[in-house]
């Protein structure tokens, strides 16, 4: 999925995330940027519902990374959620488990990828969000 797209509402946002999540895999690392409150856990949670992962996706401001196992049998095993927006540099982001969910085929879906600096890799997906005029209107970019 690429280009660009207006949505006027948090279903529109959760039936883009629906559609992208239908081309992503094991391993893939999916970069969520943007400002606060511009939609990126919003969007992580039509991700998760798409992909049937256990249990809900909240903020992970205060816990940094959250774990989704998905259903059996699920082309990808494990959603990895990480909002990096507390942590400062590589380390921390090393200290987070960032390698050890790759290898273990998780699929990483991050906010405030700008943190993990060179760890994103070169085939990392990039979306970027942004707030427009009206409540619930959301620029969504697929890179
Ligand atoms: N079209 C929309 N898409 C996504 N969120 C929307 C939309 N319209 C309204 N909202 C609301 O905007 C807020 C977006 O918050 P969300 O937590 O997803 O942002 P965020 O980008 O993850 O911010 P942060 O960087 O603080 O984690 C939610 O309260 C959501 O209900
Ligand atoms: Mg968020």
């Amino acid at each position: 999925m690429k280009g660009v797209f207006e949505v006027g509402s948090v279903e529109e946002t959760w039936s883009l995330a629906a559609q992208f999540a239908a081309e992503l895999k094991s391993g893939d690392v999916v970069c969520l940027e943007g400002d606060l409150g511009a939609g990126k856990t919003t969007f992580t949670q039509g991700l998760a519902a798409a992909l049937k992962v256990k249990g809900r996706v909240s903020s992970p401001t205060f816990c940094l990374v959250q774990e989704h196992r998905c259903t059996e049998g699920a082309a990808i095993p494990m959603l990895v959620h990480m909002d990096l927006y507390r942590l400062n540099d590589e380390r921390d982001v090393l200290a987070i488990g960032w390698e050890d969910y790759l290898a273990a085929g998780a699929m990483l879906v991050v906010e405030w990828p700008e943190r993990a600096g060179s760890l994103v890799p070169e085939d990392a997906r990039h979306i970027v969000f942004t707030h427009l005029e009206g409540e619930e209107h959301r620029r969504i970019e697929f890179r």
